[in-house]
């Protein structure tokens, strides 16, 4: 991974709330937040001191529109690139970039406790093949530059199970318009949810998009958990109603 990571924000009082300037762009691009609480409890001195000496060293510094080539992250080697959209506490996230060292992981979440709690999964593994960039990630989609994105997991995103929510899912057309310009020619989206309206909602999304097409061939496909997926202990806590499923859609390019 590159020697010379950009500088991010320092304190936690900068970390912690509206001066933050890497979750200040939360709210940016459609002044509207798809998500709630930025910031939770007080963290422990181990989560403090990773937020303020390791977090720096793996931000992505904000980038002009389509400027940021996620490869040139990983010192410049050819790597797939592989983005997870709101990786909560970073366990999945952790669990790949684990099994797979070779390829470059860009990780975006908005939340601070998760941010700590993925930076102890880093630390505790010695990982150098994971970025990140705590906001909300379609403010991190426009900074890409297009077509370099070669994977992306959208996991358990926040259901806003009641109706006059469901303006704050994440999947929504112009959202999956934003995906596709960053993704590589054959790149591949995973998204789950227990949820069954998200499920049926999202399906509808991706399966009218133009550019992406399910990869279902049979039920099996999107109720089993797929082969290298990693639940995490939100996921295992089941808030959802109903059995968790997967969609992997292929983009069409
Ligand atoms: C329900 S949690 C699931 C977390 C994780 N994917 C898992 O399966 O354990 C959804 C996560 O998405 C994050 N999130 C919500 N809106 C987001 C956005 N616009 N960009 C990035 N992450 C977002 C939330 O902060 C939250 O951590």
């Amino acid at each position: 991974m590159g020697e010379d990571r950009p500088r991010g924000p320092a304190s936690r009082a900068e970390l912690s709330g509206e001066e933050d300037p890497v979750a200040g762009t939360a709210r940016g691009r459609l002044g509207r937040r798809l998500y709630g609480r930025s910031a939770g409890k007080p963290l422990s001195a181990r989560r403090e001191a990773l937020l303020s000496d390791l977090l720096p060293r793996l931000t992505v510094a904000v980038h002009p529109p389509g400027a940021l080539d996620p490869a040139s992250l990983f010192d410049g080697r050819p790597v797939r690139v592989v983005l997870e959209i709101g990786f909560g506490a970073g366990e999945h996230l952790v669990a790949q970039a684990t099994s797979h060292p070779e390829t470059g992981y860009v990780g975006v979440e908005p939340f601070l406790d998760g941010v700590a709690k993925v930076l102890v999964g880093i630390d505790a593994a010695g990982l150098t093949n994971i970025w990140l960039r705590r906001g909300d990630a379609r403010d991190l989609l426009d900074e890409l530059a297009p077509g370099v994105i070669d994977r992306v997991f959208i996991l358990f995103p926040d259901p806003w199970p009641k109706a006059r929510h469901h303006k704050r899912r994440l999947i929504q057309p112009a959202f999956l318009d934003q995906l596709a310009r960053v993704l590589a020619p054959e790149a591949e989206v995973r998204f789950a949810t227990d949820w069954a309206d998200y499920a049926n909602e999202a399906l509808l999304v991706f399966t009218r998009h133009a550019r992406f097409r399910w990869r279902a061939r049979s039920a099996m496909d999107w109720r089993a958990p797929p082969s290298d997926h990693v639940p995490t202990r939100y996921q295992q806590k089941g808030l959802g109603d109903c059995s968790p499923v997967y969609y992997d859609f292929d983009f069409l390019g």
